[in-house]
Parts: structure tokens; sequence; C-alpha cells
């Protein structure tokens, strides 16, 4: 890519930034500050923007998260869900939920349009009511991405969206020398929903790579 593409590229990332002055965009940076001291990485601005315009496009009104973290990506969800929108977002460190809690009461949304529940996914998941939900976002252990698939499948209703995040994990994912479980994981969810009859997928490149489908 030339150096004029990676700032259009960086330009693109930094585009949709809620503004410095409102509640949000002062939740979205207080997040960041936690999420980068206790070492959690954070969706970039512009995969939350995509993250937002399709909870907006889908006129989401459930929304399932894999992975709260600090609650940066919760935000531009809820940002983009109906006003009468649920989050329903999980991960296995109660104490970066605490910290979600409190960015999603800064940014003004009530209590009671997200719930914030400790677990693993793969415990929680299963516990979700089938073709109960919009759209899945899946940011938690890429090693089981596939099995994520599965029950993202399963709690969409028709026309429903799933992403995955970090999906360009660093670059390896194209590079062939690079065979991690990760990695190698990561290459077979992009092989699956790409031939998959009832996923319509696109890979978009913003932040580690956004991997999003709608489901038939
Ligand atoms: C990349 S961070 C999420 C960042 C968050 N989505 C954001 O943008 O602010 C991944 C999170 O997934 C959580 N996690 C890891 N494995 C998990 C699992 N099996 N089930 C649920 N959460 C998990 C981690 O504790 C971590 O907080």
């Amino acid at each position: 890519m030339t150096g004029n593409g990676h700032t259009s590229w960086a330009f693109a990332d930094a585009y949709g930034v809620p503004d410095i002055g409102t509640a949000a965009g002062e939740a979205l940076l207080w997040a960041r500050d936690r999420s980068r001291e206790i070492g959690v990485a954070s969706v970039s601005p512009g995969c939350g923007d995509a993250l937002r315009l399709l909870t907006a496009t889908a006129d989401a009104k459930a929304v399932v998260e894999i992975g709260t973290g600090t609650g940066v990506s919760g935000l531009y969800l809820l940002l983009g869900m109906r006003p009468d929108g649920v989050l329903t977002t999980m991960d296995t460190e109660p104490e970066r939920q605490q910290f979600a809690r409190e960015a999603f009461r800064a940014a003004g949304f009530a209590g009671n349009r997200a719930r914030l529940i400790p677990g693993r996914a793969l415990d929680v998941l299963p516990r979700l009511t089938d073709g109960g939900y919009d759209l899945v976002f899946c940011d938690g252990d890429r090693e089981e991405y596939l099995d994520y698939l599965g029950e993202a499948v399963r709690l969409l209703r028709p026309g429903g969206v799933l992403c995955f995040a970090g999906v360009f994990s660093g670059g390896d994912t194209v590079d062939s020398s690079a065979q991690t479980t990760t990695v190698l994981t990561l290459r077979e969810l992009l092989r699956t929903l790409r031939d998959s009859d009832r996923l319509v997928p696109a890979l978009l490149p913003v932040g580690d790579g956004l991997l999003c489908a709608t489901c038939r």
C-alpha cells in the first residue's frame, strides 16, 4: 500500500469518533484509558463506527457481545441500537465489566439497557434464546471463534448480522509462515463464512479486521 493509502486508512479509522465534550465521547475516552491501563485491546474507532452503523442499519433491539472488556465496543453498539434496545454482554473478568458498567452510565444509558453477564461465552451462550437477536458481536477468545459461529447462527433472526473482531490477527492471518492455533482457527472461520450457503460475508479492513456476515 502507498503512503497515501496508509494515511487514508488511518483517516478512515479515526473518522467517526464522537466529539469530546459529549457524554458519549467522554465515556469512550474514559473506557479506552481503562482498557490501556489494564492491557486489554479494545476495538479501534473505525471498527466501533462499523459496529454502530451495523446496529443502526439492523434497527437492533437485541444484541449479544462476547468480550465486554472495559466497554468500548459496547458503547458503540449501544449508540447504534434503538433507544429501547438491550445489549447482552459477557466476559470472564467481572472487574472489567465493572468499568464497562460505569462507562455506559457516564454515556447516559439507563441501567436496563445493558445486561452484563460474568462467565465463559460457551457456558453463557447456550442459555440465550434461539432467533432472539439482531446482531452478535464476537471479541472473546479467538480459538473459540468457530464455536461462537455456531451459537451466533442459532441466536440470530433471519437477516441478523454476525461480526468477528481481530480477524487479521495483527497481520498473521495472511502470513503463510504463521501457523498458531489462533491463526488456523481464523483462516478456517474465513473459509467457512465464504463457503456457507446461509451466510453473506464481507471482511471489513477496519481496526484489526472485522469479519461480518448476514444470515439468510
Ligand atoms: C479484546 S477484549 C474485548 C474488548 C472489548 N470488546 C472492547 O472493544 O472494549 C477480549 C475480552 O474477552 C474476554 N474473554 C476472553 N475469553 C473469553 C471467554 N471464553 N468468554 C468470555 N469472555 C472472554 C477477556 O476477558 C477480554 O476482556
